[in-house]
């Protein structure tokens, strides 16, 4: 039997009560799957909804109608079977880095042995153990996104959502840390592949990483447009790949989808 897809969402909608204007529905009708060792993006343009489905896959929000499912389960709650990583800084700035790792270990429970010995383990692999007694304020951006990317792998998730961790560093260090996330999830360092989720509104950047692109339309209702295999070869180094004949085929036909959606939501911003 096939193993069971790590996150199916089914006809999930979205709605948010916007005060007087009334019910605002984000999303409408989503269904998107991600496979076993998948590496799915999902791009479309600002507000549409990508953070939305990503809450929703967390479990961190509950969709007005739809359902998700995680490993063939109905979720309920939070899902536990998947690991997190925000755009925004997540790191606690009273723990040190080596604590700031630990703290997911520590409250899975695991014996504090263990968990110094992953943490240690999880540190030199983002290459930063001799930052282990350092705070986060005393850390660069990029140095930062590594920490937390510890945290997260760490905990060994079997699907890990992100929504644009990078895209608030310059283009060098979130060009090392795309190529690091691709190393780590799909390089010989994890036990298997990890699943992905990965939201960004950075087609590029989508390309680059992806198994599969799905582009959602601009909101109000929010759905997928459009559904593309990157059948581009790993391993893969994200700033070379971009000279692949087939990385500009590819960014063509995506583009001719999302640019109409992009422009949709530009004029109802100026509107
Ligand atoms: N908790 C909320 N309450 C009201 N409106 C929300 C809430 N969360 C998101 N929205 C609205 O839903 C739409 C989609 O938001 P979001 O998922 O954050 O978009 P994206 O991540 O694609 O930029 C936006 O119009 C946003 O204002
Ligand atoms: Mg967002």
């Amino acid at each position: 039997m096939n193993s069971p897809s790590p996150l199916e969402l089914k006809a999930i909608s979205c709605s948010f009560d916007s005060g007087a204007e009334g019910l605002y529905t984000a999303t409408q009708g989503v269904n998107l799957k991600v496979n076993p060792g998948e590496f799915v993006s999902v791009v479309g343009p600002t507000g549409c909804g990508k953070s939305t489905i990503l809450n929703v896959a967390a479990g961190l929000l509950t969709p007005s109608s739809g359902e998700v499912l995680s490993f063939g389960e109905p979720l309920k709650g939070i899902n536990k079977k998947a690991g997190y990583m925000f755009q925004a800084e997540a790191l606690m700035p009273w723990r040190n880095v080596m604590d700031n790792v630990l703290a997911g270990l520590q409250f899975k429970g695991l014996e504090p042995q263990l968990a110094k010995e992953i943490a240690t383990d999880w540190l030199k692999r983002v290459g930063l153990l001799a930052f282990a007694e350092r705070y986060p304020h005393q850390l660069s951006g990029g140095m930062r996104k590594r920490v937390s990317l510890a945290q997260v792998l760490a905990l060994e998730p079997e699907l890990i959502l992100m929504d644009e961790p990078f895209s608030a560093l310059d283009i060098q260090t979130r060009q090392l840390m795309e190529n690091e996330v691709l190393d780590l999830c799909f390089g010989t360092t994890m036990n298997k592949p990890r699943s992905v989720l990965f939201i960004t509104h950075d087609l590029d950047e989508a390309i680059a990483m992806s198994d599969r692109i799905i582009v959602l339309s601009a909101g109000p209702a929010s759905h997928p447009i459009g559904e593309f295999n990157i059948d581009l070869p790993r391993p893969r180094d994200v700033a070379n790949i971009r000279d692949n004949p087939h990385f500009f085929e590819l960014h063509a036909s995506i583009w001719a989808v999302l640019r109409d959606e992009v422009m949709k939501s530009y004029a109802k911003q100026l509107a």
